[in-house]
């Protein structure tokens, strides 16, 4: 039997506002799920389900000697990444849309959902998040509520958003909030009643994550991964939130955000825009290994700019914590993160070890002599394929980063100083150079290209453009983004961040990594913040300006004169090929590109001319 809207209203928390109520139950109306169950976001509703998930078989957990608090997933095996072939935007025009997404028409696609999510939540407890992105209260803050047939995603969203009775407060006193919907689509009973028993991991073939750009709306169908259904990340806080940023003039950007101290006490913030899987995690979390300088972290993986009183850029971290890649990560790499880690987290699609803990590639030089895999199957290091996917990832409260800045939930934001552009290129680009100004640093963003990683499906190692790594993310036409970024640099005028760009991931002919990275990145760092601070001369090159020889502090480096040399070529000819892959891509977006951007175009082959 249906819930009806009385029954529905029996069922919410006092204080839960007519409107949210009704839209409640119109979609328990859709989705015809046995029960409601509204989250309250508390310890004790977080404990049951666990022990529910555990008791299902969703959950493993995990020896609570070694890593107390903690639990293993495992997905079932053809839904782990985010699914961008299936990421839909659905503006009432295409053009809207832009070259770089998929479009679909608003009504055509209401009806295919509406189809999809019919009885789709049959036998199964329907979820209603409601959460904050952003500290309660902060001007740039933003309210969403998001129904889910998951309990793995309400686990989830507690620890990477700010969910229950704080955020119901908020909207119960007016504020606009985000609708979300999302169904694993793997309802327990049939439309003839029949019904069949669950599984671990639930999940439909046919995948929909759809975003309604004009009428601010989230629905996705199908996956239970990540980015797919935790809709408070890139679903509302990137693609929706671009389009609240492009019209309410601030910025909604896949950035890290950290606060850097130098030896003499002075304190810098910087956000770095890298493609998926590309280090932004360790960034946040950095070590330097120069002596002096220290890093908090602000955020990982997002941040919302805007415009403070005086003038300067100011970030927020609108998430709560960590969904971030495990393989890789170890006591050599990011040390920070491995901590954190350590307690009171939800592992995804990494190996079980026999003691009962978690184990990737990476984590440690020797892998274990038998584990169970990402799969659940009898793993041994001779077994041929890897025993954690590439995607497996870890999820954590950000407080438990004891990198973590004692201002990283400031609603008022931290103010920045450089904004970083990066990606993996194994040639090219060299380890940093620095925008000519930020017309310039808008085209460096524009022009990024970047090797893909796991974070999505698709063809790992293919070179493809990731502008302002928001190639997944961006809810609107990219030409129409950059032109945002253009105007946003022309008000902040004097007060912007300068700009940079970075690669870690330089490699030489025999494919060995040129640059050690990690930590040491912290010496490409340095050199930003001294030119900011104006403490030295740069020179100009092809790609922008790069450090005079000797100004990059290499001391207690072991890099040779050649590897050093090798980062920083600049080849005038293979820059004339990205300059004509650049035309090729820009000519897509036809008279929305802005023409500053072709000026600048022009402006690099100007300088590859002088070059070659
Ligand atoms: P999303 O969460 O997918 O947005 O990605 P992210 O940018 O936060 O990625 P993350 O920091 O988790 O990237 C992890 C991958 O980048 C791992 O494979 C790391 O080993 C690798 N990585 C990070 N920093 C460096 C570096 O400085 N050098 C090299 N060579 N690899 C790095
Ligand atoms: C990314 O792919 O950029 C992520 C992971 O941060 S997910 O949340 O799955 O999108
Ligand atoms: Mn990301």
């Amino acid at each position: 039997m249906a819930l009806d809207t009385p029954t529905i209203a029996q069922t919410a928390p006092a204080g839960a506002p007519p409107e949210l109520v009704s839209w409640v139950a119109g979609v328990a109306e859709l989705t015809l799920p046995d029960a409601v169950h509204w989250c309250d976001g508390s310890v004790e509703e977080r404990d049951r389900l666990y022990d529910q998930m555990v008791a299902s078989g969703t959950f493993i957990r995990l020896n609570p000697d070694l890593r107390p608090g903690s639990y293993l997933a495992r997905s079932a095996p053809s839904d782990v990444a985010r699914v961008e072939g299936r990421t839909f935007i659905c503006s009432v025009d295409e053009a809207d849309a832009g070259p770089t997404n998929n479009w679909a028409e608003p009504q055509a696609m209401k009806r295919t959902l509406a189809g999809l999510f019919a009885g789709s939540m049959r036998g199964r407890t329907m979820y209603v998040i409601p959460f904050s992105m952003g500290p309660l209260g902060g001007e740039l803050t933003r309210l969403g509520v998001e129904i889910t047939d998951s309990p793995y995603v309400v686990v989830n969203m507690r620890l990477t958003t700010r969910i229950g009775a704080p955020a119901l407060a908020a909207i119960a006193s007016g504020a606009p909030w985000v609708p979300a919907v999302h169904s694993t689509g793997y309802p327990l009973v049939d439309e003839a009643g029949v019904t069949r028993p669950d599984v671990p991991w639930p999940c439909n073939d046919t995948k929909y994550i759809t975003h309604f750009p004009e009428t601010r709306e989230i629905w996705s169908y199908g996956s239970g991964y990540g980015g797919n259904a935790l809709l408070g990340k890139k679903s509302f806080a990137l693609r929706i939130a671009s389009v609240l940023a492009r019209d309410e003039g601030w910025l909604a950007e896949h950035m890290l955000i950290l606060r850097i101290t130098g030896p003499d006490g002075r304190v810098f913030h910087l956000t770095a825009a890298f493609p998926s899987a590309c280090g932004k995690t360790n960034l946040a979390m950095l070590r330097p290994t120069i002596p002096g300088w220290t890093v908090e972290t602000v955020g990982d993986d997002i941040a919302w700019m805007r415009p403070g009183p005086d003038g300067r850029l100011y970030a927020i971290n609108p998430e709560n914590g960590f969904f971030g890649v495990a393989p890789g990560t170890s006591e050599q790499t990011n040390p920070t993160c491995l901590h954190a880690i350590s307690h009171d987290t939800i592992f995804t699609n990494v190996a079980l070890t026999d003691d009962g803990d978690v184990w990737w590639e990476g984590l440690t030089p020797e892998p274990p002599a038998h584990l169970i895999d990402w799969q659940g199957n009898d793993w041994t290091p001779g077994s041929g394929r890897p025993a954690s996917h590439p995607n497996g990832r870890f999820t954590v409260h950000a407080s438990q980063a004891e990198s973590i800045s004692p201002d990283w939930e400031d609603p008022a934001g931290v103010p920045i100083d450089v904004i970083l552009f990066g990606g993996r290129r194994a040639t090219n680009v060299p380890l940093i150079s620095e925008s000519y100004d930020w017309q310039h640093g808008v085209f460096v963003g524009a022009t990024v290209s970047s090797e893909q990683t796991a974070a999505a499906e698709g063809l790992v190692g293919a070179l493809r453009r990731d502008p302002f790594a928001m190639l997944p993310f961006c809810g609107y036409n990219m030409a129409d983004y950059w032109a945002h970024w253009l105007r946003m640099g022309a008000s902040l005028g004097e007060g912007a961040p300068r700009i940079f760009q970075v690669n870690w991931f330089r490699k030489d002919e025999d494919g060995h990594w040129l640059w050690p990275g990690f930590g040491e990145n912290a010496r490409a760092i340095e050199w930003a913040l001294r030119r900011v601070a104006g403490e030295v001369d740069a020179v100009d090159a092809l790609s922008g300006r790069i450090p005079v020889p000797g100004d990059l502090n290499l001391e207690g480096l072991d890099l040779s004169e050649h590897d050093l040399a090798a980062l920083f070529a600049l080849d005038p000819q293979a820059w004339a090929a990205e300059a004509d892959l650049t035309e090729e891509y820009f000519a897509q977006f036809g008279d929305r590109l802005p023409a500053q951007l072709t000026d600048q175009l022009a402006a690099l082959r100007a300088r590859i001319a002088g070059a070659g």
